[in-house]
């Protein structure tokens, strides 16, 4: 009995989030890697800082720098320290955060389980807490956390999980040494071995795929997978998606190879699906469209909804058989509750405009036997009330995100002489016979 009583509070702290007091919401801030790679400095970071508060998006949420891949130098100093990269940081990386503080942007840093980071830099395997203490040292609070140059088995005699929970237990204890903050850690192991199960037990994210590409196909691809894992988010822990591939990807179209209604239905599913929003891209030159994505308020603050966590998730597939994975194809219906209202996404994954239908009771948060006021969420604008059903037409890979509000009890409907039964096959007369129309 008492056995029974202990192990199922072991359990339960087991499979609970880690919330050691950061990194409750989705972390939301740039990273260098899917613009620059390696080629990057001070000057260039600091114009996609600047960039960032002129068009608003500090003010919007995003209020951190990732330094990805290369910022030290290749080799570690005689006594293991890591060394900042003089070209690229000339006063310093302490001054150098200091800077982007001044704009309210936090400093974010990266590096990897191995022996190495994926660009050949040094690893922090082995170096964990010297690593951090680096780190604090120049200014940063959070980790991006990757996956290349792992040691031999025989080494570590751990998996995955061992080799980033060095790090996590690393950060504990640096935290608590310091009586600082713990750093925010985020796992960049691009989905192996399941780490939606497992991740927030160490860190504040994970990533659920490999490498994004700024193409349709990676989109829909990530948003397909993604539809399988929704309940894997929630506070203090979220799956990643990975970075936003929306702003000028250095091939030339206005929101990189993606059209305005793609980079839409990213941003959307992104948001709603309560993943980190890393923007990814050049934004020096970001068109207005660009910035009206990445800058969706009413997007934005669902992403970051103090009092509901969970993402939303698929009520129907749509064209495809429910719960079947297609990597071209994902699931076209969505909904899910948050502070603001019940949540809707549609998604278009044709190639041409599709007209799209749902009956407002297929979702679990919306109330039968009432009407819904309608705000969409990319024209800023009331739409009027919904009456059992939705019908919409979304241009080729397009999305609506539409927000509904009760607005009473259906009216009266004369002609039918019928009440309505939104489960249809399911209602009966109190006397025991069945409803059917
Ligand atoms: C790094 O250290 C290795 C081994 O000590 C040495 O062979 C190599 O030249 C060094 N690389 C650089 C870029 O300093
Ligand atoms: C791991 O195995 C390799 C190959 O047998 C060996 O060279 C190495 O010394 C081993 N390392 C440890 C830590 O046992
Ligand atoms: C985007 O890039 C992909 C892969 O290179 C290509 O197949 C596609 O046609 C491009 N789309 C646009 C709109 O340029
Ligand atoms: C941004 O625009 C400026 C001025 O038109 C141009 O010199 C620069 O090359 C552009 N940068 C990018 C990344 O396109
Ligand atoms: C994905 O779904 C579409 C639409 O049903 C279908 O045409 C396509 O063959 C499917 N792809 C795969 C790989 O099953
Ligand atoms: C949806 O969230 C709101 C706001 O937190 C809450 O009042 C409401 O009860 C929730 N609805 C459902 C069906 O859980
Ligand atoms: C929507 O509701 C109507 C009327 O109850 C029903 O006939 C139809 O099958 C429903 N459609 C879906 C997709 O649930
Ligand atoms: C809502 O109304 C606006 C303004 O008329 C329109 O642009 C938008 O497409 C409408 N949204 C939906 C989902 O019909
Ligand atoms: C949608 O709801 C309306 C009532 O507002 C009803 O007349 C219509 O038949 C419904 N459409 C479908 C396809 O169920
Ligand atoms: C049950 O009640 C309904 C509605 O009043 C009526 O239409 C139906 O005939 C009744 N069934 C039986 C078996 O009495």
């Amino acid at each position: 009995m008492l056995f029974l009583v202990v192990s199922s509070i072991c359990l339960v702290k087991l499979a609970a989030a880690l919330n050691n007091g950061v990194g409750r919401l989705p972390k939301m801030g740039y990273d260098t890697w899917n613009a620059f790679a390696c080629n990057y400095d001070q000057e260039k970071v600091l114009s996609q800082a600047e960039a960032m508060v002129k068009h608003g998006l500090v003010e919007a949420g995003y209020n951190s720098i990732i330094l990805d891949d290369c910022f030290t130098l290749r080799n570690r100093s005689t006594d293991g320290k890591l060394i900042e990269d003089p070209k690229k940081w000339p006063n310093g990386l302490k001054s150098f955060t200091s800077e982007i503080k001044k704009f309210g942007i936090s400093a974010s840093a990266y590096s990897d389980a191995g022996y190495r980071t994926c660009a050949g830099y040094p690893g922090s395997y082995g170096h964990e807490e010297q690593d951090l203490q680096t780190w604090t040292e120049w200014g940063f609070d959070y980790l991006k956390y990757d996956n290349c140059y792992i040691p031999f088995d025989n080494v570590t005699d751990e998996n995955i999980y061992g080799r980033y929970q060095r790090m996590s237990d690393a950060i504990a204890s640096h935290a608590s040494q310091t009586q600082s903050e713990p750093f925010w850690l985020s796992l960049c192991e691009w989905g192996w071995q399941q780490p939606w199960l497992w991740g927030k037990q160490l860190g504040h994210s994970w990533r659920i795929n490999g490498d994004i590409e700024p193409w349709w196909s990676a989109i829909a691809s990530i948003i397909n997978q993604a539809s399988f894992l929704s309940w894997g988010s929630g506070y203090y822990g979220h799956n990643d998606m990975d970075m936003l591939e929306i702003g000028n990807t250095g091939q030339g179209t206005p929101v990189g190879n993606l059209t305005y209604d793609e980079a839409k239905s990213h941003f959307t599913a992104w948001a709603l699906l309560k993943s980190p929003l890393i923007i990814g891209t050049d934004l020096t030159n970001a068109t207005r469209e660009t910035i009206e994505i990445l800058g969706n308020r009413d997007l934005i603050r669902i992403n970051q909804d103090p009092n509901i966590g969970e993402a939303v998730s698929p009520f129907r597939w749509g064209i495809n058989p429910d719960y079947v994975s297609n990597a071209t194809h994902p699931a076209q219906y969505w909904t899910g509750n948050s502070s603001y209202g019940v949540l809707f996404m549609v998604l278009n994954p044709f190639d041409q405009p599709a007209n799209m239908f749902f009956n407002l009771t297929e979702s679990w948060a919306i109330r039968a036997g009432r009407i819904y006021h309608v705000y969409d969420m990319w024209s800023h604008t009331n739409n009027g009330t919904a009456l059992r059903n939705i019908s919409l037409t979304l241009p080729a890979h397009g999305v609506a995100a539409l927000l509904l509000n009760d607005a009473g009890p259906e009216p009266e409907l004369t002609g039918t002489g019928l009440p309505y039964c939104a489960i249809y096959w399911q209602c009966s007369w109190p006397n025991g016979t069945y409803f059917s129309n």
